[in-house]
C-alpha cells in the first residue's frame, strides 16, 4: 500500500508525502503544496490541521484517551504529583529520587519574586482580574532578570534555572494578583511548604494567623494542577509555540499563553461554569430552562463545561475530577446546591439528543470549578489555578519548539476577501 497522497488539480496530479505517529495518527504533509501547485490549504479553527509534531502529549479524542509522555492520567492522577508530573512533561522521563530533589529544591530556590515587583502589584486597581495581572507580571518578571533578556537558546546553559525560576514564580504570581485583587497584604512563601500548599499558605494566610492546611485540600487542588498540566496543542499552548517561534523568550511566550486561556471557551469556562450554575440556582430553575436555551442557537446561552474539540466521547479529566468532586465534598461534609444542579444537568445532557448527538459530554472544566468553591479558591482565581497547572505544558512546548534545529516561524497563510485593487481618495472627495 502506498504511502503517499495523490492529488489532481487543474488536470495536473500531484503525490504528497504523508507521516505516520507513534500512537498511528496519519497526516497528509502539504509544506510543500503552494511552491508545487499555488494552493494553499484552509481550515477555520485549525479543526484538521497538525501544526507540529510532538514528542509531549497523546489524545485520543474518540477514545477518551490521554498520556503525558506515553502515561495514561489516570495512572498520574492515583499516583503522583503536580511536581513530578511537571518534571515528567517537562523533560520527558520520571526523575529519579536525585533529580526529583534537585528540581524541588529549585523551584524553593526560585520562588521569591524580586522585592521591586511588589510595586507593579501595586498599580493595579483592586478589583482588576487576576489573569489580567497574572500575564502582566508574569512578563515584567522577564525584566528583572537580565540573563533572560539577552538569553538566547544554545548560547548558555540557564534554561533549567529558568523553567525551575516560571514553574515556581509562577504560583507566587498567581497568589499575589489574588492578593492585590483584594486589596490583603501580599504572604511570602515558606522554605518548608510544598509547592501546593505554599500556594494556598500565600493566598490565604494572614500576617497575624497562618492558614490551615488541610491535607485533602492540599491534595484536591494539586490533583487539579496534574490534571490541566498539558493537552497538547490547544489554543493557548499553540499560542505559546507562535510567540516561540519567534524566538521569544520563555516567561514572554507563557506570557501570551496566560491571555489565550483567558477566555472563556478555553480556561475561562471553569468560571463561566460556576457562574452559569449560580445563575440557574439564583433563578429557581432545576437547570431544565437553561438546557431547553443551551440548544436555541438565538438564546447566547451554551452548556458551560459541556464539549471538545478533541474529546467526542469523554473526557478523562472530567471523569477523575467527578470522583474526586464527590470525595472532596463528602470529606469536608459540604452540601453544594450547585453540585445538585451540576448533576441534573449532566444527566438531563447526557440523555438530550441533541447533546448526544453532537458528542457533548462534561469537559475538565464541568467539575473542577465545584470542587474549587467547596476548597475555597474564589471563583475569579479559578482560571489562574488552570494556568498555573498548565505551565509544564507550555514550557515544555516551548523547550520543544527551542530543540528542533529545523524549527521555523509560524506564519499562516490566508485566503485574501477583501477589495482588489484600489486608490487613494483625498479627504475632500470622499463621501
Ligand atoms: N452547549 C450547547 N451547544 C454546544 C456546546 C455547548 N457547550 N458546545 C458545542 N455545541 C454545539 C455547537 O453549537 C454546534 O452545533 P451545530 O452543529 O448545530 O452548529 C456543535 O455543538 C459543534 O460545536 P462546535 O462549536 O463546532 O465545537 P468546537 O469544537 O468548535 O468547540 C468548544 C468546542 C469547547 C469551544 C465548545 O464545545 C464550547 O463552547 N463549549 C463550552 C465552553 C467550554 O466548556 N469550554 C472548555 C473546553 S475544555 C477546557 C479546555 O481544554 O480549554
Amino acid at each position: 500500500m502506498s504511502n503517499e497522497a495523490k492529488l489532481e488539480l487543474d488536470g495536473k496530479s500531484y503525490t504528497l508525502p504523508t507521516l505516520t505517529g507513534s500512537e498511528h495518527e496519519k497526516a497528509v504533509d502539504v509544506s510543500a503544496l503552494r511552491a508545487n501547485t499555488g494552493y494553499i490549504t484552509i481550515d477555520d479553527g485549525y479543526g484538521n490541521t497538525g501544526s507540529c509534531v510532538s514528542n509531549i502529549t497523546f489524545i485520543d479524542g474518540d477514545k477518551g484517551i490521554l498520556r503525558y509522555r506515553g502515561i495514561p492520567i489516570e495512572e498520574l492522577a492515583e499516583k503522583s504529583n503536580f511536581i513530578e508530573t511537571a518534571y515528567l512533561i517537562i523533560y520527558g522521563t520520571l526523575p529519579t529520587r536525585a533529580q526529583l530533589k534537585v528540581f524541588s529544591d529549585q523551584l524553593t530556590d526560585h520562588q521569591f519574586l524580586h522585592e521591586d515587583m511588589k510595586y507593579h502589584f501595586q498599580g493595579f486597581p483592586t478589583g482588576a482580574h487576576p489573569m489580567a495581572i497574572l500575564s502582566s507580571m508574569i512578563n515584567a518578571a522577564s525584566c528583572f532578570d537580565e540573563g533572560l533578556m539577552n538569553w538566547k537558546w544554545g548560547k548558555n546553559q540557564q534554561f533549567d534555572t529558568y523553567v525551575a525560576k516560571l514553574t515556581s514564580q509562577v504560583r507566587t504570581i498567581a497568589a499575589y494578583s489574588y492578593r492585590k485583587s483584594k486589596g490583603l497584604p501580599l504572604i511570602y512563601p515558606k522554605q518548608d511548604y510544598k509547592y501546593t500548599a505554599n500556594f494556598l499558605h500565600m493566598m490565604f494566610s494572614m500576617p497575624y494567623e497562618d492558614f490551615e492546611l488541610k491535607p485533602e485540600v492540599v491534595k484536591a487542588l494539586d490533583l487539579i494542577f496534574l490534571l490541566h498540566a498539558d493537552h497538547e496543542q490547544n489554543c493557548s499552548t499553540s499560542t505559546v509555540r507562535m510567540v516561540a517561534s519567534s524566538q521569544a523568550n520563555l516567561f514572554a511566550s507563557c506570557a501570551a499563553g496566560v491571555c489565550a486561556l483567558w477566555g472563556p471557551l478555553h480556561g475561562g469556562a471553569n468560571q463561566a461554569v460556576l457562574e452559569m450554575l449560580d445563575e440557574i440556582h439564583r433563578s429557581g430553575d432545576d437547570g431544565s430552562k437553561f438546557i431547553t436555551a443551551a440548544k436555541d442557537k438565538n438564546s447566547g446561552k451554551k452548556l458551560m463545561g459541556f464539549g471538545h474539540r478533541v474529546y467526542k466521547n469523554h473526557d478523562p479529566r472530567a471523569k477523575i475530577i467527578k470522583v474526586a468532586c464527590d470525595e472532596v465534598l463528602s470529606k469536608l461534609h459540604i452540601t453544594d446546591p450547585l453540585l445538585d444542579i451540576a448533576k441534573k444537568l449532566e444527566e438531563a445532557a447526557l440523555k438530550d439528543p441533541y447533546f448526544v448527538e453532537r458528542k457533548l459530554y462534561p469537559n475538565v472544566d464541568f467539575y473542577s470549578g465545584i470542587i474549587m468553591r467547596a476548597i475555597g479558591i474564589p471563583v475569579e482565581m479559578f482560571t489562574v489555578i488552570f494556568a498555573i497547572g498548565r505551565m509544564p505544558g507550555w514550557i515544555a512546548n516551548y523547550k520543544e519548539i527551542m530543540e528542533e534545529p529545523k524549527s521555523r516561524i509560524y506564519r499562516p497563510r490566508q485566503i485574501y476577501t477583501g477589495k482588489t485593487m484600489n486608490h487613494y481618495l483625498p479627504i475632500e472627495q470622499r463621501k
